[in-house]
């Protein structure tokens, strides 16, 4: 182990600089004319696993490539550690507001910034160096490895199922390693014991056959928008709560355990409120703070567009409105459920002169773990022997719809390690990774595929 730590510490600078290399690949998936780079990004990573000493293949699948990678070590009984990780990412608008351009990656303050750099290239680009580090110092890797990267889990993973369900052969493991989730502090190494899952609708709300004139036909003529803001308003209770019937039948209580581990991490409304300029946080009454972000339910609006928004006043009807919502789900709610329950709320209401239309975009199932046994006892030890300081575990509030598939489809437990910060800017301008957690992460991730020989090998 000190040989991969001596490798890790004397190869950082080059280590970064390909990081940089990834990251300038702008391998959007959601945007059609970024196929050719999310294609380059697959091809770089698996040639990059290669020299890992990988025997690594791209998979075409009806969207974007699968990069699938294997190590076996010598050891027959050694167990197999599924890594998973994603190479795309998400668009990088608005561009305006990024201070340096989001796919010419610079380092300032300590962090490296750039579309991807925390989710999720960097992080998986942390395996590969670690995974390097045993190959270069020849020592054998302890545990046999498979690394599954797909390049369409910013949209929703839609050929990745059928992948894993034809390949489940070639993915066969005892435990499934990912990185694509946060610490919990800066210094506060974590590891995730749940994800939110996610129903995702665009509501549609139409009038007449044409705009028309507001002072001519308003007042006599239904306004979409008017009706649209109607089932918004009905989405909530007063109290914070979604006011959707049957929407909370399937939430499963949490255990004790894991509810006190939750109100003993260090959280203070005060700090997290100011460090968004908002005078109060708000939520579901009757939870706190990290219970309303990581084991309850939401629903929110992601966006609405109706009539004009132009410059200036125009006096018009508009005949058409659409708001995209998202719900986050915890154990056992269902997207498919919730997406009957939300047509059967919004045909109860009373919209006069309007049709609506909900259509279902994607979804995922929730996912949660204990917080105990061998895997997150390997990751603890790692992670601390690493950081210097004990992990904490730590909810996820977003979403990874694949884990619960590859744990049932799998038979395998899900390992949560990841390394972004809750600042780090997901999905937003000035994405950053921590340098210091890119260095002490590759060290980390080594020490874990170390001490995974302990989780049973059920093959
Ligand atoms: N890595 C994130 C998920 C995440 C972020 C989990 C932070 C926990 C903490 C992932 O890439 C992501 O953004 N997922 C999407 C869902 C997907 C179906 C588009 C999400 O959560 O919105
Ligand atoms: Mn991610
Ligand atoms: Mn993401």
């Amino acid at each position: 182990m000190s040989g991969v730590q001596r490798f890790i510490d004397t190869n950082l600078g080059r280590f970064r600089a390909e990081l940089h290399d990834f990251l300038r690949i702008p391998s959007v998936s959601a945007d059609p004319q970024y196929d050719q780079d999310t294609r380059a990004a697959a091809e770089w990573l698996s040639s990059q696993l290669t020299v890992a000493g990988l025997k690594s293949t791209v998979f075409e699948t009806p969207g974007h490539p699968i990069v699938l990678a294997e190590k076996q070590t010598g050891d027959p009984n050694a167990p197999t550690v599924l890594i998973y990780g994603h190479y795309d990412v998400q668009p990088p608008d608005p561009l305006e507001l990024w201070h340096s351009p989001p796919f010419e990656p610079s380092e300032r303050d300590g962090r490296i910034y750039g579309r991807g750099s925390a989710d999720d290239k960097g992080q998986l680009y942390m395996h590969v160096k670690a995974l390097e580090a045993y190959h270069a110092t020849g020592t054998e890797l302890p545990v046999n490895v498979v690394l599954i990267a797909e390049g369409e889990e910013e949209v929703g993973s839609p050929n990745l199922v059928p992948f894993v369900l034809e390949h489940a052969d070639k993915l066969a493991c005892d435990v499934v390693l990912i990185s694509d989730t946060g610490m919990y502090a800066e210094g506060i190494p974590s590891i995730g014991f749940s994800l939110r899952g996610l129903a995702y609708f665009e509501i549609h709300v139409h009038g007449a056959n044409s705009d028309l004139h507001s002072g001519e036909f308003g007042g006599a003529v239904a306004n979409p928008a008017n009706m649209l803001a109607r089932i918004i308003a009905s989405l909530h209770r007063d109290d914070g709560s979604v006011a959707i019937e049957g929407f909370y039948d399937n939430v499963l209580a949490w255990d004790t355990e894991t509810l006190e581990e939750i109100a003993s991490l260090p959280h203070s409304d005060d700090e997290f409120s100011k460090a968004l300029d908002l005078d109060q946080l708000t939520g579901e009454d009757g939870y706190e703070t990290l219970e309303r972000l990581w084991i309850r339910p939401t629903c929110d609006v992601c966006g609405f567009l109706s009539g004009y928004t132009g410059e200036g006043a125009k006096t018009v009807l508009p005949n058409h409105a659409m708001a995209k919502v998202s719900f986050r789900l915890v154990p056992d709610q269902n997207p498919d459920r919730i997406y009957q329950l939300l047509k059967a709320h919004i045909s109860s209401l009373d919209l006069p002169g309007v049709r609506v239309d909900v259509l279902d975009l994607h979804g995922g199932r929730p996912w949660r773990t204990s917080v105990e046994g061998p895997a997150f006892e390997a990751a603890s030890e790692a992670l601390e022997e690493a950081f210097g300081t004990k992990p904490v575990p730590m909810g996820g509030g977003g979403s990874i719809p694949i884990v619960i598939e590859f744990e049932e489809k799998l038979d395998a437990n899900a390992l949560l390690v990841g390394f972004s910060l809750p600042g780090c800017n997901l999905h937003a301008p000035n994405e950053w990774f921590p340098i210091d957690n890119y260095e002490k992460g590759i060290g980390a991730l080594a020490r874990l595929y170390h001490k995974l020989v302990k989780v049973e090998n059920s093959s």
